[in-house]
């Protein structure tokens, strides 16, 4: 049973701050939408790619571990929307390189981490990549709409709360 300790854990925090830096990237590298298919970037898939790695053991480690118990906690709506929230993260974490892999198998182009290649898991088409493809061009802006929010909220616990959310998550 994950206990809650008072803290998030050191690896938990570098991982938190790691996917941060790396959604940005794939954000800053995406550019190309249909023309990918002719020069494919494959930092944006590497960068994307590595968010997939780096959630498995954040998940993990949460179970085993544990995380502190969300702020606030006398306020029951609160707690359950930080927990919809946070799920909904690790929602876009875990669909948004899967479906950016999908997109990309689908487009026919080699699927590069950092220069190790990768299988496709979708069949090659002609034309339009599809559905998932779309959703995967929105979510990844949607994405960081979703984490500026997180962010503001984390700033306002901290700001005016005053409940050291941001310590939980800094390295001292
Ligand atoms: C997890 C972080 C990721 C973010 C934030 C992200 C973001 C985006 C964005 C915003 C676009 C639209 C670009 C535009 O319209 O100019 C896009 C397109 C695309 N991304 Fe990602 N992406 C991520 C991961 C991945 C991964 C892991 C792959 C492949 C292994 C990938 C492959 C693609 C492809 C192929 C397209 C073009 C899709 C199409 O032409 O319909 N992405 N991505
Ligand atoms: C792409 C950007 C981001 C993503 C995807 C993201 C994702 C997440 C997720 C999934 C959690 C829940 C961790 C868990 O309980 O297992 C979390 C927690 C947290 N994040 Fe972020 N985050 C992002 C950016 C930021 C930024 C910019 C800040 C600060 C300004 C921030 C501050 C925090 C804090 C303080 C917590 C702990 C919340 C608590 O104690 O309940 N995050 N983040």
């Amino acid at each position: 049973m994950p206990h809650n300790p008072p803290r998030y854990s050191k690896t938990m925090i570098v991982i938190h701050w790691l996917t941060v830096l790396l959604i940005l990237g794939a954000w800053l590298t995406s550019e190309g939408g249909r023309r990918m298919a002719e020069n494919p970037p494959l930092l944006h898939f590497s960068f994307g790619l590595a968010v997939l790695i780096l959630v498995l053991p954040r998940l993990l480690l949460r179970f085993i571990g544990g995380v502190p118990d969300e702020a606030q906690a006398g306020n029951r709506l609160a707690v359950a929307a930080a927990k919809i929230g946070h799920a909904v993260l690790y929602l876009f974490l875990i669909a948004l390189p899967i479906s950016g892999w999908y997109a990309a198998s689908r487009l026919g182009v080699p699927i590069s981490f950092f220069g190790v290649q990768l299988p496709a898991i979708a069949e090659r088409v002609q034309g339009s990549p599809g559905l998932i493809a779309d959703l995967h061009e929105n979510a990844g802006t949607i994405i960081l709409y979703l984490a500026g929010l997180h962010a503001a909220l984390a700033v306002w616990h901290q700001v005016v709360l005053r409940d050291g959310t941001l310590q939980r998550m800094s390295l001292r």
